[in-house]
């Protein structure tokens, strides 16, 4: 599987060419900017209501097609990052024994992590989630222990104080949606860490909340598309009819996925409409403070040579020390 392309619009590279106000450094990658679809492809994907297949429910409901929508990511080298962070930021660090994976989804990265000898405990809400998960790590012949759980509210039995590091990947703390949950979520995440231990976040990159867009709907749509032997798919990110509420910085992301045909989207597969709290990075500075944490690095990407003002950044990536 690879991915072929990571797009946006013509119209948001208008935008952005005419008014992004943040620095040339803060904007989306070159790669990403040099792969652009058509404004019709993007914004006008085929119902999922017209289509006789179509199975509209949660992604989180059908791991599957979840993990084959972002599959684009190359695993073995996003552990390899979360190692390194971990001997560069952690206290004492030596060798990595214990991972929590907060939101595994399809424990992708509790796998590589438990091929690396590490112990690994991956926490998802979603019962289907965690079969597949367990599925995939029986596949790799290694154990993890996929627990059912809330990460704003989780005790991982008779590892209070314990893990050397915990992980929450590809935007899941912006599942929660309010101030009282992220927090109760950093204090668990504080609870299970030995002192020294590190919390590693993955966000969106600051340069795409404060570059205005949100505040004028221009909610920054993405399509990639996913070769499978026997199918072609299109992950339609973001329509631009996307709410964001700057008071409660809940965006409200429209997410569709597509089976391709002769070069065009053709069958919907799903489309779902998921609530995602955008977090500042003195947001989460402030979090960590108050939860006996500090944060300790900050990259662009899973990539320890991505800083956040490097040309390739497009995510926020942080890491955090418990005290
Ligand atoms: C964006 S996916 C990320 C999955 C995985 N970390 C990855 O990198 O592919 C978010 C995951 O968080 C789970 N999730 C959502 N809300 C949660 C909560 N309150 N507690 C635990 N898991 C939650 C979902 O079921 C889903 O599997």
């Amino acid at each position: 599987m690879s991915v072929q392309a990571v797009l946006r619009t013509q119209q948001q590279l208008m935008t952005c060419a005419a008014a992004k106000p943040w620095p040339a450094q803060l904007q989306k990658s070159s790669h990403t900017l040099a792969a652009t679809r058509s404004r019709q492809a993007s914004l006008r994907p085929p119902s999922c209501t017209a289509t006789a297949e179509a199975q509209p429910s949660s992604m989180y409901d059908r791991p599957q097609l979840y993990d084959d929508a972002f599959s684009y990511r190359d695993f073995t080298a996003e552990a390899k990052f979360l190692l390194g962070a971990y001997q560069q930021h952690a206290a004492d660090a030596g060798k990595l024994n214990t991972v929590l994976e907060l939101g595994c989804g399809p424990a992708n990265h509790a796998v590589q992590l438990a091929k690396r000898k590490a112990k690994v405990w991956a926490l998802d809400a979603n019962e289907a989630m965690l079969a597949y998960a367990r599925d995939k790590a029986a596949a790799a012949g290694v154990e993890v222990t996929a627990m059912h759980g809330d990460m704003s509210d989780f005790e991982v039995q008779g590892m209070s104080g314990s893990f050397d590091m915990v992980v929450c990947l590809l935007g899941t703390l912006s599942h929660m949606l309010d101030n009282k949950q992220a927090a109760a979520c950093f204090k668990r995440v504080a609870q299970h860490l030995r002192p020294g231990g590190l919390f590693v976040l993955e966000l969106a990159h600051p340069g795409d909340l404060f570059d205005g867009s949100l505040l004028l709907q221009d909610t920054g749509a993405e399509m990639w598309e996913v070769d499978k032997p026997g199918r072609k798919m299109m992950v339609v990110w973001g329509t631009d009819v996307d709410q964001f509420d700057p008071e409660s910085q809940v965006l409200e992301r429209t997410v569709s996925i597509h089976t391709m045909k002769d070069g065009n989207m053709d069958e919907c597969l799903l489309e779902e409409v998921v609530a995602y709290r955008q977090f500042t990075m003195q947001e989460i500075d402030l979090l960590a403070t108050l939860t006996g944490m500090e944060v300790v690095g900050v990259y662009g990407d899973l990539d320890l040579n991505v800083s956040l003002n490097h040309e390739d950044a497009f995510r926020l990536v942080m890491c955090l020390r418990k005290l």
